[in-house]
């Protein structure tokens, strides 16, 4: 058998031709491996840390992501394209009709199917955005609190996080002051969250023009997620931040009005040079979402799908006034009134940090998440979310009571 010498740092390596490599030096050198600096820090969301310790038999307060079926019309258009079709490849920016219904939503695209990308997920989409407008250097406007994956991923790209407070004693609601001060002439990009994770507070019509009027003075780019935009309980569906505001990239999908998290469906829309940058990496990243998920996609917005994002829409308002009911009789304790999303965040201070109270009670059989994840300003609040039935959700409270109690 042949084998032929390949430099592998200071020592020689003899790979054989059929791959196995063989050297005790370049072996020793594996074993200690050492992520590239761009990834060093980076750990598990306090959220994902948080689970990995809940005891068996929980009950997930913790979860963002909805319990209810998916609706029948989605999950009989995936078995037909499964049966009856052959499922290749997709272009990479996804099946241009899928495009085209996306570009619908946002009459800013002017129809222009070029203008959307097909993703796995919006999780996708939102790393896409960032790694495409963020340079090494670059300031990111990020809300506190928010979504614990931007700061992540904005120092994945190389850019610096800056916050602006949504403030605690005005339960987590936009403030333009607040915004106006953090906004500087060296902020590359602003991400706005509306429904908000973890808050679900709703940016009002107010909010949108006043953002809209300050960005366009400033001239950063925008990434809205909009990705709760379909779960709301204001009396109109809220509107897209990219009515107010041109250089908007939109953050989409169908996860969590479909309850489709599972599908990996979502979107990235906006400016044609931004998106045709972004394609490039989307293609080296994930080639191209599911086609199974994309062809289900296609009626997502048919008159079946629509009544079922009602439905969810209802049956989330209930089990919200439920819960918002429970932790003022059961727990006496102050919390947000969701306008949208499923998160409410239970001001629980009084117990101490909230690290350490989510800890508590994950030893009386309930997972929540400590409001620390999601950044300063949330700190003394615990996020519960209300995505299982008011049967598991007065059980869970019961069991905060207990953990509470022994604080
Ligand atoms: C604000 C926000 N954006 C994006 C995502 C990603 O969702 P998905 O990738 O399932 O679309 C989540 C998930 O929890 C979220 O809360």
């Amino acid at each position: 058998m042949g084998a032929f010498p390949v430099r592998g740092g200071d020592s020689q390596i003899s790979r054989r031709e059929d791959g196995v490599f063989g050297s005790t030096r370049g072996l020793l050198a594996l074993k200690n491996f050492v992520p590239p600096a761009r990834l060093q820090g980076i750990e598990k969301s306090i959220i994902r840390q948080v689970f990995d310790r809940a005891r068996p038999g929980s009950i997930n307060l913790g979860l963002g992501e909805p319990d209810l079926r998916t609706p029948g019309v989605i999950r009989r258009a995936a078995v037909s394209a499964i049966t009856g079709e052959q499922n290749g490849y997709t272009s990479h920016a996804g099946l241009p009709e899928l495009r085209q219904k996306v570009a619908r939503q946002y009459p800013y695209l002017a129809e222009n199917a070029d203008r959307v990308i097909i993703t796995a997920g919006s999780q996708e989409a939102l790393y896409l955005a960032l790694m495409t407008l963020v340079d090494e250097g670059d300031e990111v406007l990020l809300p506190d609190p928010g979504f614990v994956a931007y700061p992540t991923i904005v120092r994945m790209a190389g850019g610096v996080p800056k916050f602006y407070r949504l403030p605690r004693e005005m339960d987590f609601a936009f403030d333009v002051e607040e915004f106006q001060r953090a906004l500087t002439p060296k902020t590359k990009v602003v991400v706005c969250i509306s429904p908000s994770n973890p808050t679900g507070r709703v940016l009002s019509r107010r909010n949108l023009k006043d953002i809209g009027y300050l960005l366009r003075q400033q001239g950063a780019y925008l990434i809205s997620d909009e990705i709760y935009r379909d779960l709301y309980y204001t009396p109109e569906r809220p509107e897209s931040l990219s009515s107010v505001y041109d250089r908007t990239i939109v953050i989409g999908g169908l996860s969590k009005s479909l309850s489709m998290t599972g599908w990996r469906l979502g979107w990235l829309a906006g400016d044609e040079d931004v998106v045709k940058t972004a394609l490039v990496l989307h293609g080296y990243v994930t080639t191209c979402a599911s086609t199974v998920s994309q062809k289900a996609a296609l009626v997502a917005w048919s008159t079946e799908a629509a009544n079922a994002r009602a439905r969810f829409r209802m049956t989330f308002r209930a089990r919200r006034d439920h819960l918002l009911k429970l932790i003022l009789t059961e727990l006496r304790l102050r919390a947000v009134m969701p306008e949208g999303a499923f998160y409410t965040m239970i001001d629980a201070g009084a117990y101490g940090p909230s690290m350490a109270v989510a800890e508590r009670l994950l030893d009386h059989g309930v997972i929540t998440v400590p409001g620390a994840a999601f950044g300063k300003e949330s700190e003394d609040f615990l996020r519960v979310s209300f995505c299982a039935d008011e049967t598991t959700l007065t059980e869970g409270i019961l069991r905060i009571k207990l953990g509470l109690e022994s604080l």
